[in-house]
């Protein structure tokens, strides 16, 4: 007998879902939802899929899904799951980040726990083999003791910057935070998938036992999430996509492991049935370690605010950046509302035009004001 998988949202990410359930045997991908025609007709032809519904509400009620993928914008997470739960799959795979604030990845916990429904959050880079070998390694010692974990990222804190904490919170064995420092600059009027976000800002992360992190986000035109550099008391380690380096003191040359790449959200999905399935180990993006990775972006913000160091628990169940900018903390000096993602809903002309004058370093707002928008 196949668990029953359903997918709510066929935009951009829903066709790496539909792969890692197509990639889990013992799992059927029975049915998608999405109200835009187009969207569904295509994730449905692109992997045979055998239902789709405008209303995801219907799927839920129909299909009896086992699993279900949310696979919608930021601010969906945590309406979407409560509303899934409701049906109590056995898990839930819900997109990164987990919640655009404490209190929504609180209630969908809570929710998911009187289900009785395991709750995954798209933090699928954790099944990289490179990054797994680089946790071993400087849990082994290759480095000695680890001290700082070095990363710049782009394109937002919570779209991109969810995946590099969580890399370094798991490169460094899910070490609970002290506290964190962090600096915020929004001149412009900037959203990501509808989300107030920040032009760019940096937070120094303290964990417990020592390991510190600097995170740097849309300060160096970089994007990103795969590449980390630790340095140790007795060396130093770069993690890539698919390879580790390490080069330890006292002479000597690097030393270079090819770890190799499979599909993570094949693993996140086949790690789900397992962990469904009673896995001992749990799976390595559920829902509790989001919301840690969750509580460090809300404590970058809520620093930045506070201009001062915030201590770990973070207090704040709101999202800091949009309460600050609604308080008036952070007027916007180069007016004129732009989302860096909404090209998502172009037509594939609009999309192409976007993407290539992207590639040609052109700045999302002047683009998209050139297009209309
Ligand atoms: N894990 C990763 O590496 C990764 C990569 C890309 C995107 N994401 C995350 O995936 C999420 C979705 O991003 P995307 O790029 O696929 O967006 P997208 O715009 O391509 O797709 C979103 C889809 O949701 C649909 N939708 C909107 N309201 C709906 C509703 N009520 N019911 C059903 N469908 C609805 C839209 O019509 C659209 O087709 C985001 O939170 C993003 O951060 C994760």
């Amino acid at each position: 007998m196949s668990y029953r998988a359903g997918i709510i949202g066929c935009g951009s990410i829903s066709a790496a879902h539909a792969r890692g359930y197509q990639g889990t045997p013992g799992i059927e991908l029975v049915a998608a939802a999405d109200p835009v025609e187009r969207a569904r007709t295509g994730i449905q032809a692109q992997f045979s899929i055998p239902r789709i519904y405008a209303d995801a509400e219907e799927m839920l009620r129909e299909e009896k899904l086992d699993f279900v993928s949310i696979c919608l914008w930021h601010p969906l997470h945590a309406p979407f799951t409560l509303q899934a739960a409701r049906h109590q799959p056995k898990a839930i795979l819900c997109e990164k980040p987990m919640a655009t604030c404490l209190a929504e990845a609180d209630a969908m916990l809570a929710a998911c726990d009187e289900q009785g429904v395991k709750l995954v959050i798209g933090h699928q880079r954790r099944y990289n083999h490179s990054w797994t070998r680089a946790r071993q390694l400087l849990a082994d010692g290759a480095i000695g003791e680890p001290r700082m974990v070095n990363v710049q990222t782009g394109e937002g804190l919570l779209n991109c910057g969810t995946h590099v904490v969580d890399a370094i919170r798991y490169l460094t064995g899910d070490p609970a935070t002290e506290w964190v420092f962090g600096a915020v600059e929004r001149q412009s009027d900037r959203f990501e998938r509808n989300v107030c976000i920040e032009d760019c800002c940096m937070g120094l992360i303290q964990f417990v036992g020592g390991v510190q992190a600097l995170v740097q986000c849309d300060l160096t035109g970089t994007s990103n999430v795969e590449n980390y550099t630790v340095t140790g008391s007795d060396g130093i380690l770069e993690v890539g996509q698919r390879s580790v380096r390490w080069l330890r003191g006292g002479g000597g040359d690097w030393q270079t492991e090819d770890t190799g790449y499979d599909d993570p959200w094949v693993l996140q999905a086949q790690a789900a049935l397992a962990w469904v399935e009673g896995a001992a180990d749990g799976h390595r993006g559920e829902g509790r370690q989001a919301r840690r990775t969750l509580e460090i972006l809300m404590g970058i913000y809520q620093s930045a605010r506070e201009r001062a160091v915030v201590r770990m628990p973070l207090a704040v169940g709101a999202y800091p950046l949009g309460a600050w900018v609604d308080e008036g903390g952070l007027p916007v000096t180069q007016p004129g509302r732009y989302d860096i993602r909404l090209f998502l809903s172009f037509d594939p002309e609009q999309k192409a035009h976007y993407q290539e004058q992207r590639r040609a370093g052109r700045h999302p707002r002047e683009i998209l004001r050139e297009m209309g928008f």
